[in-house]
Protein backbone atom coordinates (compact mmCIF):
# COMPACT_ATOMS: atom_id res chain seq x y z
CA UNK A 1 0.00 0.00 0.00
CA UNK A 2 1.08 3.39 -1.05
CA UNK A 3 -0.73 5.46 1.39
CA UNK A 4 -3.09 4.89 4.20
CA UNK A 5 -5.59 8.19 4.89
CA UNK A 6 -7.16 7.43 8.24
CA UNK A 7 -9.96 9.65 9.55
CA UNK A 8 -8.42 12.74 7.91
CA UNK A 9 -9.93 16.18 8.00
CA UNK A 10 -8.82 19.83 6.75
CA UNK A 11 -10.30 22.77 7.50
CA UNK A 12 -9.44 27.04 7.05
CA UNK A 13 -10.92 28.69 9.49
CA UNK A 14 -14.19 27.54 10.79
CA UNK A 15 -14.48 25.81 7.38
CA UNK A 16 -14.18 22.44 6.89
CA UNK A 17 -12.88 21.57 3.51
CA UNK A 18 -11.98 17.92 3.54
CA UNK A 19 -14.30 15.79 5.84
CA UNK A 20 -13.21 12.26 7.61
CA UNK A 21 -11.75 10.82 4.57
CA UNK A 22 -10.82 7.35 4.57
CA UNK A 23 -8.80 5.45 1.68
CA UNK A 24 -5.92 3.15 1.11
CA UNK A 25 -4.40 2.94 -2.06
CA UNK A 26 -1.98 0.11 -3.71
CA UNK A 27 1.03 0.69 -5.30
CA UNK A 28 0.34 1.17 -9.06
CA UNK A 29 -3.46 2.17 -9.29
CA UNK A 30 -4.00 4.72 -11.60
CA UNK A 31 -6.97 6.76 -9.30
CA UNK A 32 -8.97 9.63 -11.52
CA UNK A 33 -10.42 11.96 -8.93
CA UNK A 34 -13.67 13.59 -10.19
CA UNK A 35 -16.59 16.55 -8.60
CA UNK A 36 -17.95 19.68 -8.79
CA UNK A 37 -15.72 22.88 -8.38
CA UNK A 38 -14.68 23.36 -4.41
CA UNK A 39 -15.32 19.52 -3.38
CA UNK A 40 -12.01 19.76 -2.19
CA UNK A 41 -10.07 17.99 -4.80
CA UNK A 42 -6.82 20.31 -5.23
CA UNK A 43 -6.97 20.68 -1.19
CA UNK A 44 -6.87 16.88 -1.13
CA UNK A 45 -3.85 16.68 -3.14
CA UNK A 46 -2.20 19.22 -1.48
CA UNK A 47 -2.35 17.28 1.67
CA UNK A 48 -1.23 13.84 0.20
CA UNK A 49 2.24 15.68 -0.47
CA UNK A 50 2.90 18.04 2.19
CA UNK A 51 2.25 21.03 0.85
CA UNK A 52 -1.04 21.31 3.77
CA UNK A 53 -0.83 19.53 6.87
CA UNK A 54 -3.99 18.10 7.69
CA UNK A 55 -6.40 19.34 10.77
CA UNK A 56 -7.42 15.81 12.04
CA UNK A 57 -6.23 12.20 11.08
CA UNK A 58 -3.73 11.64 9.10
CA UNK A 59 -1.70 10.48 5.87
CA UNK A 60 0.91 7.42 5.12
CA UNK A 61 3.15 7.20 2.75
CA UNK A 62 4.85 4.26 2.62
CA UNK A 63 4.48 3.89 6.56
CA UNK A 64 5.36 7.51 7.10
CA UNK A 65 3.11 9.91 8.73
CA UNK A 66 3.27 12.76 6.45
CA UNK A 67 3.35 16.13 7.33
CA UNK A 68 5.30 19.79 6.30
CA UNK A 69 8.56 18.98 7.88
CA UNK A 70 8.84 15.85 6.02
CA UNK A 71 8.44 17.83 2.39
CA UNK A 72 12.58 17.22 2.08
CA UNK A 73 11.86 13.50 2.99
CA UNK A 74 9.29 12.79 0.04
CA UNK A 75 10.37 14.88 -2.35
CA UNK A 76 11.01 13.52 -5.97
CA UNK A 77 9.17 10.23 -4.34
CA UNK A 78 5.74 12.35 -4.90
CA UNK A 79 5.60 14.19 -8.30
CA UNK A 80 3.12 17.13 -8.81
CA UNK A 81 1.92 17.94 -12.02
CA UNK A 82 -0.43 21.58 -11.40
CA UNK A 83 -2.57 22.97 -14.08
CA UNK A 84 -0.96 26.04 -14.14
CA UNK A 85 2.60 23.96 -15.17
CA UNK A 86 4.91 25.73 -12.62
CA UNK A 87 7.87 25.80 -14.82
CA UNK A 88 10.77 28.21 -13.50
CA UNK A 89 10.50 30.95 -15.94
CA UNK A 90 13.99 32.12 -15.82
CA UNK A 91 15.62 29.14 -16.61
CA UNK A 92 15.46 27.06 -20.42
CA UNK A 93 13.71 23.94 -20.80
CA UNK A 94 16.86 21.75 -19.98
CA UNK A 95 17.81 24.14 -16.92
CA UNK A 96 13.86 23.04 -15.67
CA UNK A 97 14.16 19.53 -16.22
CA UNK A 98 17.71 18.50 -14.79
CA UNK A 99 17.21 20.84 -12.00
CA UNK A 100 15.92 18.33 -9.31
CA UNK A 101 17.72 15.23 -10.19
CA UNK A 102 20.89 17.24 -10.32
CA UNK A 103 20.18 18.91 -7.12
CA UNK A 104 19.13 15.95 -5.51
CA UNK A 105 22.02 13.98 -6.23
CA UNK A 106 19.80 11.61 -8.19
CA UNK A 107 21.86 11.81 -11.49
CA UNK A 108 25.46 13.29 -12.30
CA UNK A 109 24.71 16.10 -14.34
CA UNK A 110 25.85 15.00 -17.25
CA UNK A 111 23.59 12.18 -16.77
CA UNK A 112 20.60 14.08 -16.43
CA UNK A 113 21.35 15.87 -19.39
CA UNK A 114 21.40 12.83 -21.86
CA UNK A 115 17.80 11.24 -20.11
CA UNK A 116 16.21 15.03 -20.70
CA UNK A 117 17.05 14.77 -24.12
CA UNK A 118 16.01 11.63 -24.71
CA UNK A 119 12.73 11.95 -23.16
CA UNK A 120 12.85 15.63 -25.16
CA UNK A 121 12.76 13.48 -28.37
CA UNK A 122 10.12 11.55 -26.94
CA UNK A 123 7.42 14.35 -26.74
CA UNK A 124 8.84 15.96 -29.76
CA UNK A 125 10.34 18.82 -28.45
CA UNK A 126 14.24 17.75 -29.82
CA UNK A 127 15.47 21.14 -30.51
CA UNK A 128 13.60 23.01 -27.79
CA UNK A 129 16.37 22.63 -24.86
CA UNK A 130 18.10 25.98 -24.57
CA UNK A 131 13.97 27.62 -25.44
CA UNK A 132 12.61 29.16 -21.61
CA UNK A 133 8.95 28.44 -21.09
CA UNK A 134 7.82 31.92 -22.45
CA UNK A 135 8.58 30.10 -26.04
CA UNK A 136 6.50 27.55 -25.51
CA UNK A 137 2.93 26.45 -25.95
CA UNK A 138 0.60 24.99 -22.86
CA UNK A 139 0.44 22.06 -24.08
CA UNK A 140 4.25 22.02 -24.08
CA UNK A 141 5.28 23.61 -20.95
CA UNK A 142 2.67 20.85 -19.94
CA UNK A 143 4.46 17.79 -21.48
CA UNK A 144 7.87 19.27 -20.09
CA UNK A 145 6.84 19.83 -16.63
CA UNK A 146 5.15 16.07 -16.91
CA UNK A 147 8.96 14.97 -17.89
CA UNK A 148 10.47 17.04 -15.20
CA UNK A 149 8.27 14.63 -12.60
CA UNK A 150 9.77 11.93 -14.53
CA UNK A 151 13.05 12.53 -14.07
CA UNK A 152 13.24 12.05 -9.73
CA UNK A 153 11.68 8.47 -10.79
CA UNK A 154 8.53 9.50 -8.29
CA UNK A 155 6.64 6.29 -6.88
CA UNK A 156 3.57 8.54 -7.34
CA UNK A 157 2.26 11.18 -9.75
CA UNK A 158 -0.05 13.95 -8.27
CA UNK A 159 -1.70 15.71 -11.42
CA UNK A 160 -4.31 18.48 -10.28
CA UNK A 161 -6.48 19.22 -13.81
CA UNK A 162 -3.29 18.89 -16.42
CA UNK A 163 -5.31 19.99 -19.12
CA UNK A 164 -7.69 22.42 -18.27
CA UNK A 165 -5.18 25.64 -19.07
CA UNK A 166 -4.87 24.01 -22.61
CA UNK A 167 -7.31 24.44 -25.78
CA UNK A 168 -8.42 20.70 -26.92
CA UNK A 169 -5.82 19.97 -29.67
CA UNK A 170 -3.05 20.47 -26.43
CA UNK A 171 -5.69 18.63 -24.21
CA UNK A 172 -4.94 15.54 -26.39
CA UNK A 173 -1.17 15.59 -26.51
CA UNK A 174 -1.01 15.75 -23.14
CA UNK A 175 -3.34 13.31 -22.38
CA UNK A 176 -1.60 10.96 -24.51
CA UNK A 177 1.39 11.68 -22.89
CA UNK A 178 -0.43 10.48 -19.40
CA UNK A 179 -1.67 7.65 -20.73
CA UNK A 180 1.95 7.01 -22.05
CA UNK A 181 3.48 7.29 -18.44
CA UNK A 182 0.34 5.65 -17.11
CA UNK A 183 1.80 1.97 -18.62
CA UNK A 184 4.94 2.58 -16.20
CA UNK A 185 5.14 0.97 -13.05
CA UNK A 186 3.90 4.26 -11.29
CA UNK A 187 1.10 4.88 -9.30
CA UNK A 188 -1.15 8.11 -10.39
CA UNK A 189 -3.88 10.06 -8.74
CA UNK A 190 -5.49 12.59 -11.17
CA UNK A 191 -7.97 15.37 -11.07
CA UNK A 192 -9.29 15.79 -14.21
CA UNK A 193 -12.42 17.06 -15.94
CA UNK A 194 -11.96 14.65 -19.43
CA UNK A 195 -14.35 11.74 -18.77
CA UNK A 196 -13.19 10.00 -21.81
CA UNK A 197 -9.85 9.99 -20.75
CA UNK A 198 -10.98 9.16 -16.87
CA UNK A 199 -12.61 6.32 -18.16
CA UNK A 200 -9.37 4.88 -20.57
CA UNK A 201 -6.76 5.33 -17.94
CA UNK A 202 -8.96 5.05 -14.33
CA UNK A 203 -8.47 1.72 -12.26
CA UNK A 204 -10.69 3.21 -9.84
CA UNK A 205 -12.64 6.64 -9.49
CA UNK A 206 -13.40 8.57 -6.72
CA UNK A 207 -16.11 11.23 -6.60
CA UNK A 208 -16.12 14.12 -4.35
CA UNK A 209 -18.91 16.42 -2.97
CA UNK A 210 -18.54 18.73 -0.29
CA UNK A 211 -15.22 18.04 1.42
CA UNK A 212 -16.42 13.74 1.29
CA UNK A 213 -15.26 10.99 -1.19
CA UNK A 214 -19.05 10.35 -1.79
CA UNK A 215 -18.44 7.33 -4.33
CA UNK A 216 -15.14 5.24 -4.95
CA UNK A 217 -15.27 2.14 -7.26
CA UNK A 218 -14.15 1.19 -10.89
CA UNK A 219 -14.76 3.38 -13.84
CA UNK A 220 -17.48 1.13 -15.31
CA UNK A 221 -19.59 1.43 -11.78
CA UNK A 222 -18.67 5.25 -11.89
CA UNK A 223 -20.31 6.46 -15.05
CA UNK A 224 -22.83 3.87 -15.89
CA UNK A 225 -24.18 3.05 -12.90
CA UNK A 226 -24.16 5.81 -10.81
CA UNK A 227 -25.15 5.32 -7.30
CA UNK A 228 -25.88 8.49 -5.86
CA UNK A 229 -28.27 11.75 -6.60
CA UNK A 230 -25.10 13.79 -6.41
CA UNK A 231 -23.13 11.95 -8.74
CA UNK A 232 -26.43 11.79 -11.42
CA UNK A 233 -26.76 14.82 -11.24
CA UNK A 234 -22.86 15.27 -11.78
CA UNK A 235 -22.40 13.54 -14.88
CA UNK A 236 -25.21 15.03 -16.43
CA UNK A 237 -23.89 18.13 -16.34
CA UNK A 238 -21.07 17.31 -17.85
CA UNK A 239 -22.96 15.88 -20.83
N1 LIG B 1 -5.89 28.42 1.37
C1 LIG B 1 -7.22 28.44 1.53
N2 LIG B 1 -7.83 29.19 2.45
C2 LIG B 1 -9.17 29.17 2.63
N3 LIG B 1 -10.01 28.43 1.90
C3 LIG B 1 -9.48 27.65 0.95
C4 LIG B 1 -8.06 27.60 0.71
N4 LIG B 1 -7.83 26.72 -0.30
C5 LIG B 1 -9.04 26.25 -0.66
N5 LIG B 1 -10.02 26.80 0.08
C6 LIG B 1 -11.47 26.50 -0.02
O1 LIG B 1 -11.63 25.11 0.09
C7 LIG B 1 -12.67 24.63 -0.75
C8 LIG B 1 -12.13 23.52 -1.64
O2 LIG B 1 -11.18 24.07 -2.53
P1 LIG B 1 -10.40 23.20 -3.58
O3 LIG B 1 -9.52 24.12 -4.33
O4 LIG B 1 -9.77 22.05 -2.90
O5 LIG B 1 -11.60 22.68 -4.51
P2 LIG B 1 -11.53 21.92 -5.92
O6 LIG B 1 -12.44 20.75 -5.80
O7 LIG B 1 -10.13 21.68 -6.31
O8 LIG B 1 -12.22 22.98 -6.91
P3 LIG B 1 -11.92 23.30 -8.47
O9 LIG B 1 -12.60 22.21 -9.26
O10 LIG B 1 -12.57 24.62 -8.69
O11 LIG B 1 -10.45 23.33 -8.65
C9 LIG B 1 -13.17 25.84 -1.52
O12 LIG B 1 -14.34 26.30 -0.88
C10 LIG B 1 -12.05 26.84 -1.39
O13 LIG B 1 -12.54 28.14 -1.42
MG1 LIG C 1 -8.94 22.36 -7.87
Amino acid sequence: MIYKIKAMSKKYGKKYVLKNINLEIEKNEKVVIIGPSGSGKSTFLRCLNTLEDVSSGAVYFNDLKLNKHFYKKIQGKIGMVFQSFQLFDNMTVLENITLAPVLNKVMSKEEAKSVARMYLKQIHLKGKEDFYPRDLSGGEKQRVAIIRTLMMNPDVILFDEPTSALDPEMTNEVLMLITEVSKKNITMIIVTHEIDFAKNIATRVLFMDRGRIVEDDCPEKIFNHPKSIRLQQFLNSRN
